[in-house]
């Protein structure tokens, strides 16, 4: 589970791309804290969820500039002797570079018309990853399907407010949201939101109505994600309106790459109606290197929409269905495999 779960010092240290060797020295400075943990016969030294967490907020908060100045001034007064600590300060100031202190957008819709190409498990394992890097994260169910809820390890979401409560029952969106870990929120979603379309389209201001609610509760957050449903819904639109960036996951194989221009049509058209200047941003999913066909047609994405293909594309692998039924991130599955790679490499590019 991920709110559960716990890191080796070198797990840490490939995450926060830090030098293993330099781990005691960040702890014993105090930059890192770790606890010790019986698994099975062993009394291991682990570090939690919210101690990694903490981690990357304090490198949010490094002043690089101070310690510009507190390096040339050591290196003024010949001072060797502050030996570790000038270690422990360079470490953090290289480990900042790799995380930014605030995303360029702060609130993203992962979507496509077509269904099944990975957008609610990519949405599952963005969201995890960004909350482990320390930002403060809410996520939002936008389909009736609710398989971000799943993901996210919460199945009770039929006993649970929705946004339909908030869209359509004036529900304060503050009390449909739940906590699902440390620094992870979720407006989850269940069967009621398939019905939602009528009398969202009933009401004044339809598509206005979810930014305006996201509004509210939007300075708790550095990230809003939404998980939408396979359509050119009202609903998608809404979440349209209250996005900065739409992340299109394309499958890659002949249909979803046939659907992409529609795609791209239909989110020009809404950006148009809603006088929005949107981010759009294609994930390659899927993508298996010893498949000629695969390989076409990331190659046809690259070439037909040059501006808006991510850099990190989302192999096939039998890891992240493994998180999917485990519900947990791809990091509890295998630390080291493809999936935990690319995941990572998305997460870091869709902070930027
Ligand atoms: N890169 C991948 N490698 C292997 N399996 C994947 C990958 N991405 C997604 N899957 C699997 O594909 C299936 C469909 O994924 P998912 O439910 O995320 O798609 P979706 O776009 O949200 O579907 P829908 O349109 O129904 O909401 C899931 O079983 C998921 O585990
Ligand atoms: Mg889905």
């Amino acid at each position: 589970m991920f709110k559960e779960m716990l890191f080796t010092p070198n797990e840490f240290a490939q995450l926060a791309k830090l030098d293993k060797n330099l781990i005691p020295a960040l702890e014993s400075n105090g930059a890192i804290k770790t606890h010790r943990k019986r698994i099975g016969n062993v009394d291991r030294k682990v570090l939690s969820l919210e101690e990694v967490q903490n981690f990357f907020k304090m490198l949010r908060e490094f002043d690089l500039a101070t310690h510009e100045e507190n390096m040339a001034s050591n290196m003024g007064a010949g001072a060797e002797s502050a030996g570790s600590a000038i270690i422990v300060s360079e470490a953090i100031a290289a480990a900042t570079k790799h995380v930014a202190a605030h995303p360029s957008h702060k609130a993203q819709m992962f979507y496509n018309v077509k269904g099944g190409t990975g957008k609610s498990t990519l949405t599952a394992q963005f969201v995890m990853m960004a909350s482990l890097l320390g930002y403060r994260v809410l996520a939002i169910d936008l389909d009736g399907q609710g398989h971000l809820s799943v993901n996210l390890d919460i199945l009770d979401a039929h006993e649970r407010p929705t946004i339909y409560d908030v869209l359509i029952n004036d529900l304060p969106i503050d009390q449909a949201i739940m906590n699902v870990a440390p620094g992870l929120d979720l407006i989850p979603a269940n069967l009621q939101l398939c019905n939602i379309e009528i009398p969202l389209n009933n009401k004044t201001r339809r598509e206005y109505r979810l930014s305006e609610a996201i509004a509210k509760i939007s300075d708790q957050y550095d990230l809003i994600i939404a998980d939408t449903n396979p359509a050119a819904s009202i609903l998608n639109g809404s979440m349209l309106v209250a996005s900065d960036r739409v992340n299109v996951i394309c499958a890659t194989n002949p249909l979803s790459f046939h659907g992409m221009s529609l795609v791209m049509a239909t989110i020009e058209e809404m950006q148009r109606e809603f006088r929005r200047s949107l981010d759009v941003k294609i994930i390659p999913n899927m993508y298996d290197n010893r498949e000629v066909i695969s390989q076409e047609v990331l190659g046809e994405l690259r070439s037909q929409f040059p501006d808006h293909c991510a850099k990190a594309v989302i192999n096939r692998s039998a890891d992240l269905n493994e998180a999917t039924k485990r519900r947990t991130t791809v990091l509890d599955v295998n630390t080291k495999g493809t999936a935990a790679n690319d995941i990572n490499e998305l997460t870091h590019e869709l902070l930027k």
